[in-house]
């Protein structure tokens, strides 16, 4: 095996460091080659999880037919949701990079973003077909969770969950290395949307499922949005909690 370099090691982080959500549409002429779709499976097979429990199983969609189907179950949005989604947005670029968390307002439907409205009231909200989100998508993989491989000890299986975003990461990665698009769909995993994706995939009642991967190639003129982080210095502590750590940006 060939020596991994310390440019090759810089690359691989910068590579990680180009990592995003693609939320517009994808290229409709262009598939995921069976290729790809295995190196993004291997990913997922070398996942860290705990206990190597490998918690999870994927059911891959790539039958437009089924596509189809799936971009016409029901979404609904809870007021759970609504309400707590509301209380993190930014409606213009110089709040998102001022706060360093969250995102855009306009990545969201106008009913859910009356800073007015008394959303304590709000119901919760049918939110239409997931067609717009799948509009576009040659590739799903759905991630299910199999909580009998549960992590020894780990209360509310704490650990297999955390292992769960592990399989997103590596998948991600992958997929991001190959020059793929993904976006995260959480609202696979939504009571009302998961019952109905239950019946369409045959999903076994055992399984849960946890998130999906939307890919495809992005459309590059529609790419660019703002991303934004908090910087290091909030996060990180030297040695005890609350003690300033300043980043070293030496190289
Ligand atoms: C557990 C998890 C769930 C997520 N769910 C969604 C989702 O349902 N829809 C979506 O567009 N992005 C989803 N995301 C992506 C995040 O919103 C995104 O990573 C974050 O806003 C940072 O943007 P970036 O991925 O472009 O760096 C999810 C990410 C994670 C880790």
């Amino acid at each position: 095996m060939s020596e991994i370099t310390r440019s090759d090691q810089r690359t691989n982080f910068f590579n990680l460091l180009q990592r995003r959500s693609e939320r517009s549409a994808f290229n409709s002429d262009r598939v995921i080659s069976g290729r790809d779709l295995t190196s993004i499976l291997e990913a997922a097979r070398w996942a860290p999880t705990a206990h190597n429990m490998q918690n999870f199983e994927v059911v891959i969609v790539d039958d437009p037919r089924i596509l189809d189907t799936i971009g016409r179950v029901h979404s609904t949005t809870t007021h759970e949701f609504i309400v707590e989604n509301y209380r993190q947005l930014s409606f213009s670029e110089d709040e998102l990079i001022r706060k360093g968390v969250g995102i855009l307002a306009n990545s969201f439907p106008p009913e859910w973003l009356n800073p007015d409205g008394d959303f304590h009231e709000t119901d919760d909200m049918e939110h239409g077909f997931l067609d717009s989100t799948m509009r576009s998508c040659p590739l799903v993989i759905i991630v299910l969770y199999d909580p009998r491989r549960r992590a020894p000890g780990s209360t509310g299986d704490f650990l297999g969950i955390i292992s769960l975003g592990c399989v997103m990461e590596n998948m991600w990665l992958a997929a991001n290395a190959l020059g793929i698009g993904v976006q995260i769909m959480s609202v696979f995993s939504e009571k009302s949307t998961e019952d109905e994706l239950r019946g369409i995939l045959g999903v076994p009642p055992e399984l849960r499922i946890a998130y999906a991967l939307r890919l495809g190639y992005p459309i590059e003129a529609e790419r660019p949005h703002l991303r934004v982080r908090r910087g290091v210095g909030s996060f990180a502590h030297r040695n005890q909690y609350g003690a300033h750590y300043e980043p070293d940006v030496t190289d």
